[in-house]
């Protein structure tokens, strides 16, 4: 069973290593507990929020998800917008980040196969988030009024 680590955790700031080889079974597995997890838990997650520092992030897509290897934006709108954005591995807190509204990934797919995706709005901002966590940055690094919420209250 897969554990999402939390801040402090020093691998969320590791800049993660490329996949060599999408067949390797350790990321085929990876790759459906993670959908699990993402599915029950959240909109994204990446690779290192379960202490794979590799550069792997899955996302809430349409009815269901997408698993992104190597994911590498290639094109984002100068056209920004702030919204609300939260992490698993930052719990309880929360903050407004500015994000490009649109943007073109490139990445290849479970299979091997190399994609290509627009996106804009929540789906762009969610492949930001995730994408940012391959490079050890999180929201908080990026986010103005950040509130804290006591999960206990
Ligand atoms: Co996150």
């Amino acid at each position: 069973m897969l554990k999402i680590i939390t801040i402090p955790n020093p691998i969320l700031r590791q800049k993660a290593k490329k996949i060599a080889d999408v067949m390797d079974p350790k990321i085929q597995k990876l790759i459906p507990q993670m959908t699990e997890i993402m599915l029950k838990e959240g909109v994204g997650l990446a690779a290192p929020q379960v202490g794979e520092s590799i550069r792997l992030i899955i996302v809430k897509y349409k009815d269901g998800s997408v698993a992104m290897i190597n994911p590498r934006i290639l094109k984002k709108s100068i056209l920004k917008e702030w919204g609300e954005e939260g992490c698993l591995s930052v719990p309880g807190k929360y903050g407004e980040v500015k994000r490009s509204k649109k943007l073109t990934i490139r990445y290849t797919d479970e299979k091997g196969k190399a994609k290509t995706l627009n996106a804009q709005g929540m789906l762009a901002r969610i492949i930001q988030h995730e994408t940012d966590h391959l490079d050890g940055v999180l929201f908080i690094d990026k986010a103005r009024k950040i509130v804290e919420l006591n999960p206990n209250e």
